[in-house]
């Protein structure tokens, strides 16, 4: 979704360090590059532009050294290593004496100017620092003033101003990288523990209504936990009320349903119009289904795990328990003709876990395989250690699709057609149990690939019964 993503990336922190942190910080760095460089223009003219008016000095006090009447020659005049200087001199007339004629004529502001004057412009198609200077010779001459004007290239001095200016931002550069890596350095060890809360609650299951562990959290964040501690907290005591509504709704039902189909069951017997023998048939069946989802309901709440909490679990004997179970169903599956047995690989198979909740695990899988396998079919409850404890209840009947083996365990989750009574409810009991015992359950496909089989395998539990 590109458009959340907008969202929160407008959302997040990183988004506002950058636009708080980085966008002045960048900006500044532009000013200061700005700044820095017109500094280092000027900076780097300092040096030239002396060496350039002491050029310029040295070139008038030739005057001086020249013959009487005579000017000095162009050899005297600039002396070895004055690279790309150009010159021309001017007498008061305004003449040009010796020297460049393309050079820029010295401004009347020139002739009135004492000393030296500097400004930049234009020769040759490159820039240049133009220099005038206005002096006068001691010695006789025609014309004792004059104005002579320099010019140099400004190629070194940009070199120089380039060069010092970076050094001023080459290291700023480096700043901006080494502040930007710590931040995000700082920015992803701050947010680490809340990453690592965000998989435990990612992992949690939706029932499970512990409060979140905020001592690792950030001092920032922390409230915000507390909140949502409170927050789970409050929920909890809702889903608390109303499971005991549940509770309460079932067991309140419970005696009236027992009543009716008690009633039906005597009245059914009483000699009765077809019609009226037909009615009550109905009203044994619905009673019956009621007494069922009743029951399913109570051993649901009943092994929820806010309800077992306080009961503790103890060592136990799973073969002994399973054995009771299959000994208990032989007459419900002998009226439907199926043949259910118990197979064991041990004698004695510890496990940790509480009796009433295993019967409950038990009694269910054998009542859906009694349940969902046609008369005459065949049922093996089988239980050995591998491990841990393990259970299985296997039988020959119609069999659950795979795309159905996750769901079947949901509550009031019924397969279509299973042409069967029943709430749905069988399963998620089975899961309750299975859960607080940390074990598995898996439906796995029957061998010859008629039927099914489920296994339940609990924790290692070494302990001797
Ligand atoms: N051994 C089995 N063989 C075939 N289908 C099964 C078997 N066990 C469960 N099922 C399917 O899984 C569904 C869910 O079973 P579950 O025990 O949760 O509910 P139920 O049997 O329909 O109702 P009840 O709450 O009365 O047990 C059933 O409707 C049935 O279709
Ligand atoms: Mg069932």
């Amino acid at each position: 979704m590109p458009a959340q993503d907008d969202e929160n990336d407008i959302l997040s922190l990183k988004h506002h360090l950058v636009n708080w942190l980085f966008t002045p910080l960048y900006l500044l760095v532009l000013f200061s590059t700005v700044t820095g460089y017109i500094a280092a223009l000027k900076l780097s003219n300092q040096p030239y532009d002396i060496v350039l008016i002491e050029r310029a000095r040295l070139m008038a006090s030739r005057f001086d050294l020249a013959a009487e009447g005579a000017l000095p020659r162009q050899d005297e005049l600039l002396p070895n290593g004055a690279r790309g200087l150009v010159y021309s001199l001017f007498d008061r007339r305004g003449q040009l004496v010796l020297g460049n004629a393309s050079l820029p004529r010295p401004r009347p502001a020139d002739w009135s100017a004492q000393g030296t004057k500097l400004r930049d412009t234009i020769y040759g198609g490159g820039k240049v620092r133009l220099l005038t200077l206005r002096f006068q010779t001691t010695r006789r001459m025609p014309g004792s003033e004059f104005v002579l004007v320099l010019a140099e290239p400004d190629d070194d001095r940009l070199a120089l101003g380039r060069s010092i200016l970076g050094n001023i931002v080459i290291p700023q550069f480096i700043f901006i990288l080494i502040a930007g890596l710590a931040v995000w350095l700082g920015f992803k060890r701050g947010f680490e523990p809340l990453e690592k809360l965000r998989q435990v609650v990612a992992k949690r299951r939706g029932d499970d209504l512990r409060p979140l562990d905020d001592s690792m959290a950030p001092g920032e964040i922390r409230p915000l936990i507390q909140e949502v501690n409170a927050l789970i907290a409050r929920l909890k005591l809702t889903m608390e009320q109303q499971k005991n509504f549940i509770a309460n709704a079932a067991h309140q039902l419970r005696t009236p349903f027992a009543g009716l189909r008690a009633q039906a069951e005597l009245a059914r017997r009483e000699d009765a119009p077809p019609a009226i023998k037909a009615a009550l048939e109905g009203i044994c069946e619905g009673a019956g289904r009621c007494s069922r989802l009743v029951t399913q309901l109570l051993t649901l709440v009943r092994n929820e795990p806010e309800a077992r909490a306080g009961i503790p679990m103890q060592s136990l004997d799973l073969h002994r328990i399973a054995q009771e179970a299959a000994m208990q169903w032989v007459p419900e599956a002998m009226t439907r003709q199926i043949d259910l047995g118990y197979e064991s690989g041990s004698v004695q198979l510890p496990v940790f876990g509480d009796e009433h909740a295993l019967r409950d695990l038990i009694d269910n899988l054998l009542d859906n395989a009694i349940r969902y396998t046609p008369n005459g079919g065949h049922i093996t409850l089988r239980t050995g250690y591998e491990r841990g404890a393990w259970l299985r209840v296997e039988d020959n009947g119609r069999g659950i699709p795979p795309e159905e083996r996750t769901r079947v365990f949901d509550r009031f989750y019924r397969v279509s057609g299973s042409g069967q009574p029943g709430s749905g409810l069988g399963l998620a009991i089975v899961s309750e149990v299975a859960q607080r015992h940390g074990a598995a359950v898996e439906i796995e496909d029957a061998t010859d690939g008629v039927g099914t089989i489920f296994v339940i395998r609990f924790p290692h539990h070494a302990e001797a019964v």
